[in-house]
């Protein structure tokens, strides 16, 4: 296997390239987390919400038994749904989540912003979590760079990532100083926008050239700008391909031309709360 980038944020190593699990029923979280720790990922993404935590420690326990990882290989990320976002909900999920999973997360996220409750409850529980052993760090997903560097202000632990929706059709410049600002990290989700790169001609033409392909080159352009992506397949093929991102690089000129793919109607996310949006500039 490849030697994996990792960024390392808070003293804690975060392997760059992770694999999600958003819509993947039980049986394929199972079963695509045990294949994806095979092929050598060793950072896995999911949530509450996505009704797989179950399956997604099944799925490494699977790999664990078969003699392909240990658990302290593994970077594993949950998020606390916007539902429970109050004192008492927060840590009572914090504890299912563990459960269902069956190992106690390396990562736990905010997974949307939220006004009410107050983030200073918020951020509180969620740093009574991982002091009460629930999770290794704490996090956030989907907050713009004012409320990300609120949270910041309030929260006594560092949150180790923001996870936002980044690909090339969607400029988030800003967030992402903002994070580097805060010595914090970048988490992308939908790097691949959702599938939409791979009838992409620029990103097509660059990976010609180089004897990769769309995705490659898309999760490649992520990586290289110290950005963590977490594509989803439920396909073995292309779990081994975008695994195998190690070996070339992106020159400054075709990092260049895949930025300028960005535009203004490139997100494919709904805010859940319409009070945020993303920073101005983004
Ligand atoms: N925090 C949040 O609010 C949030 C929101 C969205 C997502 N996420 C996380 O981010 C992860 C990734 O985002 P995502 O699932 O929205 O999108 P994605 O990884 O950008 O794209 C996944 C889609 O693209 C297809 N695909 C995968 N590899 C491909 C390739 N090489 N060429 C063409 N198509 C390809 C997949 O289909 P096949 O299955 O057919 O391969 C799937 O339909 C999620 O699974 C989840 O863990 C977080």
């Amino acid at each position: 296997m490849s030697a994996q980038p990792t960024i390392v944020v808070d003293g804690l190593s975060i392997p760059l390239l992770g694999f999600g699990t958003w819509e993947l029923s039980p049986p394929d979280a199972r079963r695509m987390v045990a294949e994806a720790l095979r092929i050598g990922y060793r950072h896995i993404d999911t949530a509450w919400i996505y009704k797989n935590e179950a399956a997604v420690g099944d799925g490494i326990r699977d790999a664990i038994e078969a003699g392909h990882v240990t658990r302290d290989d593994i970077w594993l990320t949950t998020k606390i749904w916007v539902a429970h976002f109050g004192h008492d909900a927060l840590l009572a999920q914090a504890r299912e989540s563990a459960t269902s999973l069956g190992f106690t997360p390396d990562l736990l996220l905010l997974h949307w912003p939220k006004a009410e409750p107050t983030f200073a409850e918020t951020l509180g529980a969620l740093n009574e979590a991982k002091d009460q052993g629930l999770t290794r760090s704490i996090g956030l997903s989907n907050f713009p760079s004012a409320e990300f560097k609120q949270a910041q202000g309030l929260s006594k632990a560092k949150l180790v990532t923001n996870q936002v929706e980044y690909h090339p059709y969607l400029a988030n410049g800003p967030l992402l100083a903002t994070a580097r600002e805060l010595g914090s990290s970048i988490t992308a989700w939908s790097p691949l926008a959702q599938g939409k790169i791979a009838d992409d001609p620029v990103i097509n033409a660059i990976g010609k050239a180089l004897g990769k392909s769309a995705g490659q080159v898309t999760l490649r352009w992520l990586i290289q700008q110290d950005v963590i992506a977490i594509p989803r397949t439920t396909k073995v093929s292309r779990a081994e391909e975008s695994f195998d991102i190690f070996d070339f690089t992106l020159s400054d000129e075709e990092m260049a031309r895949i930025h300028a793919l960005a535009r203004p109607d490139g997100r494919l996310g709904d805010w859940l709360d319409p009070a945020f949006k993303w920073d101005e500039a983004a």
